[in-house]
């Protein structure tokens, strides 16, 4: 039996669930009850109600938000090292320091974010839904953390004053990308089009006819007629992306576009954690339930 196979086997024997981000490898991807983006992923941790146990394939504060939103199953990370640098931008002194200089302005933050951070804002978002959030909120100005990218990309969308905390949070991948590279490869592939995460920068989504989530990257592709795309988001996109459209051709944007973090899961790390039942990611209280009520409420707006 190969790895794969195991893992099956074992899954199975231990009610177990696999959750993998776009992100990960090809291989993990391929043996995932579900693939998809950071909202649709801890939507589908909540709906798995006959599974004991949720291997996460991801990074650290997607395996947290599971945790939180799920406090009576196991939820395992492949690696614990899987740290998102974005979410390690953000402290809690820089959110206390930011909230003193403006009391009643809503906080906001991306779920890139570590637990504790999330127990300090109003309620949270995702690049799915980042806009729809903002938008629902009675206020003309909001705090919004950790990626200035997507903080802009929010305010020029909703029209809001939108204060970045901190100020320059950034993804050290989706910074890779230049927008002379997206116009190169236009040369070659004029009939193209181009879609890109909003954590690129406001330049490179200026090149893009379509910005998202990396799910909604997936929508666009199958319901547009175009038979080539640029794509200005991590790697592993592709896989999913090339297996739903075996007649489509796409194209990263930048070959080194890699986050080396959702990288670190590997199919070795997904069997020993599930095996041995490690790598246990457990949020503590009161941190969880204030972190929930942050996360709940987004799924009460974006349901
Ligand atoms: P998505 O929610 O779009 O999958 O994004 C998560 C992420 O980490 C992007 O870098
Ligand atoms: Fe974090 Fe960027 Fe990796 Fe997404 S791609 S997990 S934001 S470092």
């Amino acid at each position: 039996m190969d790895l794969a196979e195991e893992i099956l086997k074992l899954k199975k024997e231990k009610r177990a669930v696999i959750l993998a981000h776009n992100y990960q490898r090809p291989e993990i991807q391929d043996i995932a009850d579900y693939v998809g983006d950071s909202i649709e992923l801890s939507r589908k941790a909540m709906e798995e109600k006959n599974a004991e146990i949720i291997v996460f394939s991801a990074v650290d504060f997607m395996a947290e938000s599971a945790a939180i939103l799920n406090p009576n199953k196991k939820v395992l990370l492949p690696t614990l090292g899987a740290r998102c640098p974005m979410a390690q931008m953000l402290t809690v002194e820089e959110i206390k320091r930011v909230k003193k200089l403006h009391p009643n302005t809503p906080l906001v933050l991306y779920v890139n974010t570590l637990a504790v951070s999330k127990a300090e804002c109003d309620i949270c978002c995702t690049s799915a839904n980042a806009t729809k959030i903002v938008e629902s909120l009675n206020a003309d100005t909001v705090l919004f953390g950790p990626d200035r990218n997507l903080a802009e990309y929010v305010q020029r969308k909703t029209g809001k004053q939108i204060i970045p905390v901190p100020e320059w949070g950034f993804c050290p991948t989706h910074l890779l990308f230049q927008p002379e590279d997206v116009q190169l490869l236009k040369m070659q592939h004029p009939d193209a089009k181009v879609i890109v995460h909003p954590e690129c920068t406001h330049e490179m989504q200026k090149t893009a006819d379509f910005v998202g989530s990396t799910s909604q990257m997936c929508v666009y592709a199958k319901k547009t007629n175009a038979k080539t795309f640029i794509v200005g988001t991590e790697e592993g996109l592709l896989h999913r992306l090339r297996k739903d459209n075996p007649d489509k051709k796409f194209i990263l944007a930048y070959d080194g576009a890699i986050c080396p973090n959702m990288k670190l899961n590997t199919l070795d790390r997904l069997y020993t954690a599930l095996k041995e039942e490690k790598n246990v990611i457990k949020v503590p209280e009161p941190v969880a339930s204030q972190a929930r009520k942050a996360l709940k409420r987004m799924f009460e707006i974006n349901g």
